[in-house]
């Protein structure tokens, strides 16, 4: 259950319009939250467009400090240019910050947080803004966290397949249209945001590649998760590919626990964890997937097996909603923990 502020507040959205955005109000509305005012805020190619928000219409606005003024707490879900420009407006504003991008997940000034794990890092949020780490990010942190307290993680490799809303719009317009030429016989145009064709096929690169071959996504998805476990020095070795998947991220997962645990400790395990489901009933084809996972709140995990010859090798399979779970429930829970720990100071 989130933290609940203690009174009515309001709420400036940047990137209202987006998918992102969208699944914040979602959110927003699903859990009832007192906020008084929402006020969305976008570019101005889309000021004026309306959005129902609890029933009633909602007009977005072209983003400016004065949209910011007198907010509670802004979460900004435009990306990481739109929140290197904005975040400090609205924080010279008065409003606590919660972003979304990957602006500052990296800035050891701002605490990079998913509450069920690693709640005391709002302690550091004394500039009143902290990071939401991507989607896998969360997943994976929800998932090895009771694992690794347990049983101590010596090292973990992930091989992450991210669906297409992961990139923004362009993601998702580029399968779109993919899928219709191909599917009506007309070759696809030239991709313009994932690097190739991604409809039918499969893209090990995730951003740029630096010069020891490894892609922005997996160079940041292996510091946020160690950010996030709080074990900097953890071995991780993450391969990111992009997935013809519209919404749902997945991981396969390989960890080397220092201490050995047979498989149904860890299901017991993380059945008690929160904002985890266990399904896992292979031989009946139970298991997580992220046609599963969309629209859930937790992230699912399960093919939970013993594998290699020493003992305490361990592979688990996990999927979340990259928009509603990954992105948008863990804003709005910062959000709210936030204004919790601001009304009770
Ligand atoms: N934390 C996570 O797990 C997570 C999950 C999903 C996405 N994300 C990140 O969130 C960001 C948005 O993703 P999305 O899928 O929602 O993208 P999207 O569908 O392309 O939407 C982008 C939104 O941001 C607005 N915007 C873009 N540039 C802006 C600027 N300079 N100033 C003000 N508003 C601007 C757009 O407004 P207009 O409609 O006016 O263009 C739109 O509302 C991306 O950086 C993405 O990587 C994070």
């Amino acid at each position: 259950m989130p933290a609940t502020p203690s009174r009515p507040f309001s709420l400036a959205l940047l990137g209202a319009t987006g998918a992102l955005g969208r699944a914040v109000l979602e959110v927003l509305e699903d859990l009832d939250v007192p906020a008084t005012e929402v006020r969305l805020l976008a570019t101005d190619r889309s000021a004026g467009q309306e959005i129902d928000l609890r029933g009633e219409p909602h007009r977005v606005a072209a983003v400016d400090a004065a949209g910011f003024a007198g907010a509670d707490v802004a979460i900004l879900a435009a990306g990481e240019a739109a929140s290197l420009r904005w975040a400090p407006i609205a924080r010279a504003a008065g409003c606590l910050v919660v972003d979304g991008s990957a602006a500052f997940r990296g800035d050891p000034a701002v605490p990079l947080v998913v509450p069920q794990v690693n709640p005391a890092a709002l302690d550091a949020a004394g500039e009143g803004m902290v990071a939401s780490p991507g989607a896998l990010a969360v997943a994976l942190a929800l998932v090895l966290g009771p694992l690794d307290r347990a049983a101590g993680i010596a090292s973990a490799s992930v091989v992450a397949l991210e669906a297409v809303s992961g990139a923004g719009r362009s993601g998702v317009e580029q399968l779109e249209r993919e899928l219709a030429d191909l599917m009506n016989g007309r070759e696809p145009p030239e991709p313009t945001g994932i690097p190739h064709r991604i409809a039918f096929n499969l893209v090990p690169q995730i951003g740029p590649v630096d010069a020891d071959g490894a892609a922005e996504g997996e160079v940041r998805l292996a510091a946020e998760l160690r950010r996030l476990l709080g074990r900097p020095g953890l071995p991780l070795a993450v391969t990111a590919l992009r997935a013809p998947v519209f919404h749902g991220h997945a991981a396969a997962v390989h960890l080397a626990l220092a201490r050995p645990l047979e498989p149904e400790a860890a299901r017991a395990l993380l059945r008690s964890a929160p904002a985890v489901k266990v399904i896992d009933r292979p031989a009946e084809r139970i298991y997580p997937m992220p046609m599963l996972a969309v629209n859930d709140d937790a992230v699912l995990v399960g093919r939970i097996r013993a594998v290699g010859e020493a003992p305490g090798g361990l592979a688990l399979f996990l999927a979340i909603d990259d928009l509603r779970k990954g992105g948008a429930g863990n804003l709005v829970e910062l959000a709210l923990a936030l204004l919790a720990r601001r009304s009770a100071h």
